[in-house]
């Protein structure tokens, strides 16, 4: 054998040493992500050119990160799932010397050292066999890459991350910046915050909303947040009038990012045949985690080994992560909306919301159960269950094509205040809004709330139903009621004259969570060593 083959052979072994066994087999073909691409392109404006990166790497101590969580945008574009990456997608053809493209995509080098010790890397030449690009390049190559910026008419990019590091993604960035002469980076705060009033659809819970986001500035050292003019205005004056006024002003100069998210999100709002057998799956598997959870629970046990029972489940079906961290509440825990600490050593007799769903390939579900530890509603959790449960049946029977977004939350107020007021817990209409405290729907996919653009449901979206009702300790209403949080949230798939629920395999009806919760568990079987 000549020394060129034993070469060859050598790198061939490496190269099988190297490659993963026994995945699953359904992950998003690399013809899905060229397909978004396409889709994505034909809405570009005319001469014009669009760049994504990566999120960056979060510390979880010292040298170590947290497991890493791709940008749900890049991934549905491209497939890449790694950190320190960029994506740039051309309106037209370009031509540079004699290669001619439309997408170019950069991506972490390979480096065995590294990759033995922080694991495996795709590299350029992956990227153009499994995610299927005739043009990929390692990261170093975008410094010298020619690439004319200044040449486009518009440029779409989302808001920077602001903690970027000192590494490979911020030098993208910085490079990208200088190349495209964008002078000051987009605040993150300002944004999110105009982005919260633009699509703020609910006045009864308008005061609190505002007082969120004055509480959010007080906290901060951001000058240009807390000194932000818009902000400002509706801190002054929480009204509709104001409110109407704000909108108007966000509408008519939006921020560079606005006009790539309205790109972007018109395209995730609708779920392709491919994304549904992802989604559909998450969401099924997390209600038969619900299931099984409610055959488990005992009063005995932790909200940290309920929110154990979830993580098994999730994981026997394959799905690697939780769409958010989940939310385990025994009593007046379930009145923090994102309640996570979920360290009750015991749950006790006493309604435990639990709020969870699982990441299956990127998709995440959304799910909400309350139900009682010792396996039966008292009076009064039956009561604040029943009118949830009300509001939830009636906000279904109009999600389908054609509703308007905002109209789901007008019906629920509509229930929840009437049922409030029957039960004597408010005294007028309008003081739903302290027990009622959040918004009924937000879209899903592979965010948990997913982006949208859309005011108007449409077939192909996927949205959550999530009513609640939270009367913690010290509310102005009779003792008997405090304590007790109920939400109960279902994932539905719109359709053109009604909508199908993909979390019916998660007991809902109050009849079926008693009969669930006194059915057997294995789990109860499993009986561990005292530490000592
Ligand atoms: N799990 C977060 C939410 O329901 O929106
Ligand atoms: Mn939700
Ligand atoms: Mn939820």
């Amino acid at each position: 054998m000549n020394k060129y083959i034993i070469g060859l052979w050598l790198f061939v072994l490496s190269i099988n040493a190297n490659a993963q066994h026994n995945l699953p087999g359904d992950f998003l073909s690399k013809e899905f992500h060229a397909g978004r691409r396409e889709a994505f392109r034909q809405k570009m404006p005319e001469n014009s050119v669009a760049v994504i990166f990566s999120f960056p790497e979060r510390v979880f101590s010292n040298d170590v990160t947290y497991s890493y969580h791709p940008n749900p945008d890049l991934y549905y574009l491209s497939g890449y799932k790694e950190p320190d990456g960029m994506l740039i997608i051309f309106k037209e053809m370009q031509k540079n010397g004699d290669r001619s493209y439309n997408e170019l995509i950069f991506v972490r080098s390979r480096n065995p050292l590294l990759e033995q010790w922080t694991g495996r890397r795709l590299g350029a030449d992956g990227a153009k066999k499994d995610l299927g690009f005739a043009y990929a390049f390692n990261t170093e190559k975008f410094k010298t890459f020619e690439i004319d910026f200044k040449g486009f008419k518009s440029i779409q990019y989302d808001i920077f991350p602001d903690d970027a590091g000192s590494g490979t993604l911020q030098s993208l960035i910085n490079t990208f910046s200088k190349k495209a002469e964008i002078k000051k980076r987009e605040n993150k705060y300002i944004i999110q915050a105009h982005n919260l009033l633009a699509n703020f659809t609910s006045p009864t819970n308008l005061a609190n909303r505002v007082s969120r986001i004055k509480a959010s500035m007080a906290n901060t050292e951001d000058s240009d947040y807390r000194n932000d003019p818009i902000l400002n205005q509706i801190i002054q004056n929480p009204d509709e009038a104001t409110l109407a006024m704000v909108q108007k002003k966000i509408k008519e100069d939006p921020a560079p990012s606005q006009e790539y998210n309205k790109l972007i999100s018109s395209l995730r709002e609708i779920k392709t045949p491919e994304e549904l057998v992802l989604l559909r799956k998450s969401i099924q598997l997390s209600a038969i985690a619900h299931k099984e959870v409610m055959k488990a629970i005992t009063p005995a046990m932790s909200e940290s080994e309920i929110t154990g029972i979830f993580h098994y489940v999730h994981k026997r079906y394959g799905a690697m992560d939780e769409g958010y961290p989940p939310i385990v509440g025994s009593g007046g825990n379930g009145c923090i909306l994102h309640y996570i600490e979920n360290n009750a050593t015991k749950v006790d007799n006493q309604l435990v919301l639990m709020d969870v769903g699982s990441e299956y390939h990127g998709y995440s579900a959304d799910i909400t159960r309350t139900v009682p530890a010792n396996g039966k509603f008292s009076p009064e959790q039956k009561a604040i269950y029943q009118l949830v449960y009300k509001a939830q049946e009636e906000v279904f029977k109009i999600v389908k094509e054609g509703t308007p977004f905002q109209d789901l939350n007008v019906k629920t107020t509509e229930v929840l205040a009437q049922g409030l007021l029957e039960l004597g817990i408010i005294k007028e209409k309008k003081d739903v809004s302290r027990y009622y405290i959040h918004g009924v729907s937000h879209h899903l996919g592979l965010d948990v709330h997913d982006k949208n653009i859309t005011p108007v449901l449409k077939e192909n979206m996927v949205i959550t139903v999530e009513p609640g009702i939270y009367i913690p300790k010290g509310s102005p209403c009779d003792p008997k009621w405090w304590d007790i949080a109920v939400r109960i949230e279902d994932d539905l798939l719109i359709g053109k004259s009604g909508n199908e629920n993909l979390s019916v395999a998660a007991p809902r009806k109050l009849e079926d969570i008693e009969a669930t919760l006194a059915q057997k568990s294995a789990l109860n079987n499993l009986i561990l060593p005292k530490l000592k």
